[in-house]
């Protein structure tokens, strides 16, 4: 799969004729949802969890030294919780170009709280994809991320802006609060230098 996901994605859903489409954000599109949309709700998907097994050639990191983001793998009976966007399809081309390194949209159902469904977007970089870095221990992927920026900002501000937006929305999620207790744990031992 090429670096830059934008072509691969435009062959991959066809808007023509919609007035709007669900996108699930679990990243930092439920934080800093920097494009038109024309609702959001809370929302979870099934059979998904989220793990920083993604590298950041252009956000939270270089290429030459990658930050680690989130993308979603497999759990079979597992749920994540975040936040879905309705949006107009034009706002593709910005999120596509948003998350062109490595991720792909795919569709699938989103479960309000009501009780209510709609089918909808998620974006999600498999281990196929040139920036793909995979699993290691979570107190190492908090020292990596404790050493990452890139032109979005620090590689840790994504974890806590993250990790904060889901106490917002009542979820808890074990891999992202253990990364950012370590990072809290790494910066305190950094203020005792
Ligand atoms: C997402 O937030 O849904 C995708 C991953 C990211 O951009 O952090």
């Amino acid at each position: 799969m090429p670096h830059d996901t934008q072509a691969l994605n435009r062959t991959r859903q066809c808007f023509a004729g919609l007035d709007s489409v669900w996108v699930f954000g679990y990243g930092s599109l439920i934080f800093k949802a920097d494009f038109p949309y024309i609702e959001r709700r809370p929302a979870r998907i099934d059979h998904w969890q989220r793990r920083f097994w993604q590298g950041s050639h252009d956000h939270r990191g270089t290429p030459e030294a990658p930050g680690r983001v989130l993308t979603l793998v497999e759990v079979p009976g597992s749920s994540c919780k975040g936040m879905a966007y309705r949006v107009h399809p034009d706002v593709f081309a910005h999120l596509d170009h948003r998350e062109k390194n490595g991720y792909l949209r795919f569709e699938t159902a989103f479960h309000f709280d009501d009780g209510s469904e709609v089918n909808g977007l998620v974006y999600i970089a498999n281990s196929d994809n040139a920036a793909w870095l995979g699993p290691a221990p979570e107190s190492d992927i908090a020292e990596h991320i404790a050493n990452s920026r890139g032109p979005s900002g620090p590689n840790d501000e994504y974890v806590l802006r993250l990790a904060q937006a889901l106490r917002e929305l009542d979820e808890t999620d074990a891999h992202v609060f253990a990364i950012e207790a370590y990072l809290h744990l790494l910066a305190a031992q950094t203020d005792e230098d």
